[in-house]
């Protein structure tokens, strides 16, 4: 596709915007937060936090690199940058990892319009923690709601992918983004606040290493890929929107800061509110659904009507978000068959809209009705969850971080680095470092370490 017909990205701030509209999502205000508590807590947290500054960002620039430069969808980015190689399945998997991630994510994203409609009939009130456990099962285990706000999720998405990168992307992220920091953070202030948010804390903040096994160190590898949507060529999508101008590594690292600054508050929602009222941190994907309403009835039930109105703001703007994510998922699909199988955009989205749907309502009937149909002990949803998560973007960074690091003609990689010259990157050598030793060594040790073939842990 000829560069000049590709729109790019208005300003500075909505390139970063933009990307962290696709970082932060689902992934830090739902996953995060179960993830942790699934795997102990603190231990895990610090090993997440060293998987992002480690990993995690330099293989961002190196998926911004390889996107930037080729100013192609991520199969063919690599089509252009190695041809005639076998260098562009990493670009397809990377598409089908994102079709499955957009697949299962829809169902959370879904569950959070019900959230909404909750919220906005004031249904919480009067509820006590069982109550909102009790409801929650029960929806999610009914087939026909959950599977209703799935597809309308999908129907959303799609109708902003259909009306263009510009226009769609950047818009939704300027004014949401911002907004949802704050109430996180009036909300955090409020569950540290709460009786026995004392608890809490301590497991956000007191690492317990004797919990740490190997398969800790995979979920925290996943989760920071997860949720810094990396790995399987979304932010490369992304990249190929951006300008000449754009400062690769500067995005990288605020992409990096903003998605993780999320997560930890997320974490200092969740965990407090959940040890106040007693609910246990490895509740596992319902963790965050059932401990949020908690939060609104116990930290302002003395004033119904500010009760009401920040728990609909909440859920709105969490929906909001989980839409910025679901469009970048999207955008590398339809980006994909758009431009590799000469599609018009439109045709493009509706085959994956489509083609989501199916296997959205399959994942979510896999949580109710179709529980007891499962794959190495896995239901569908969860299987989906963890391939991609803890196979698929790990294996993805891990390529990304050779591709760049030892494929591609160092000059090329400083040129990107420093806009050709013109910006002084002093992280410009531990970036090389990471992608060409530090990023393959480190990812294929967590791997084989999973396995079992190498007992480190
Ligand atoms: N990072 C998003 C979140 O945290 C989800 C997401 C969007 C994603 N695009 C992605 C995850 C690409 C992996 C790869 O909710």
């Amino acid at each position: 596709m000829n560069k000049d017909n590709r729109v790019n990205f208005g300003s500075k701030l909505g390139v970063i915007l933009a990307s962290a509209g696709s970082a932060v999502g689902l992934g830090n205000i739902w996953r995060f937060p179960y993830e942790a508590g699934n795997n102990g807590g603190a231990a895990f947290i610090l090993i997440y936090l060293g998987c992002v500054l480690i990993l995690g960002m330099p293989i961002m620039v190196g998926e911004f690199i390889i996107g930037r430069r080729s100013r192609a969808n991520t199969a063919g980015a690599y089509q252009k940058l190695a041809p005639g190689t076998q260098w562009k399945w990493v670009g397809r998997l990377g598409v089908l990892a994102g079709f499955l991630i957009l697949s299962y994510y829809s169902v959370v994203a879904g569950w959070t319009l019900e959230f909404v409609g909750e919220a906005a009939t004031n249904s919480f009130v009067g509820k006590t923690a069982t109550d909102f456990i009790d409801t929650f099962n029960a929806f999610t285990g009914s087939a026909w709601r959950p599977m209703f706000w799935a597809i309308l999720f999908l129907l959303i998405t799609h109708f902003i992918i259909t009306k263009g990168v510009e226009k769609g992307i950047e818009r939704s992220s300027k004014i949401m983004m911002p907004a949802l920091f704050v109430l996180l953070l009036v909300l955090a202030v409020c569950s540290v606040s709460l009786p026995g948010a004392g608890e809490g804390i301590r497991f956000l903040l007191k690492p317990d290493f004797s919990k740490v096994t190997a398969s800790v160190f995979l979920s925290a590898m996943g989760q920071a890929f997860f949720s810094l949507s990396l790995g399987m060529g979304c932010l490369c999508t992304y990249a190929s929107y951006f300008k000449k101008d754009t400062h690769l590594a500067k995005t990288a690292f605020s992409v990096g800061i903003i998605d993780t600054g999320v997560a930890i508050l997320a974490g200092f929602i969740i965990f407090p509110a959940a040890f106040s009222v007693g609910i246990q941190p490895d509740a596992g994907s319902s963790l965050v659904f059932i401990t949020l309403p908690n939060v609104f009835q116990q930290a302002f039930g003395g004033v119904p009507l500010l009760a009401y109105l920040l728990s609909v703001l909440f859920y709105v703007l969490l929906a909001i978000a989980a839409l910025t994510s679901t469009i970048s998922l999207h955008e590398v699909c339809t980006a994909y068959l758009h431009e590799e199988f000469k599609l018009t955009r439109n045709r493009a989205a509706t085959l994956v809209t489509g083609g989501c749907m199916v296997l959205g309502v399959l994942c979510s009937l896999s949580l109710g009705v179709g529980k007891g149909y499962t794959l190495f002990g896995l239901t569908l949803f969860d299987l989906f969850d963890y391939v991609t998560a803890k196979i698929m973007l790990p294996g993805g960074g891990m390529f990304i971080s050779i591709f760049v690091g030892w494929y591609l003609d160092k000059r090329l990689v400083k040129d990107e680095i420093t806009n050709g010259g013109t910006l002084r990157v002093r992280i410009y050598k531990p970036i090389v470092f990471v992608l060409k030793y530090v990023a393959p060594i480190g990812i294929f040790f967590i791997f084989i370490n999973e396995i079992g073939l190498l007992k480190m842990f």
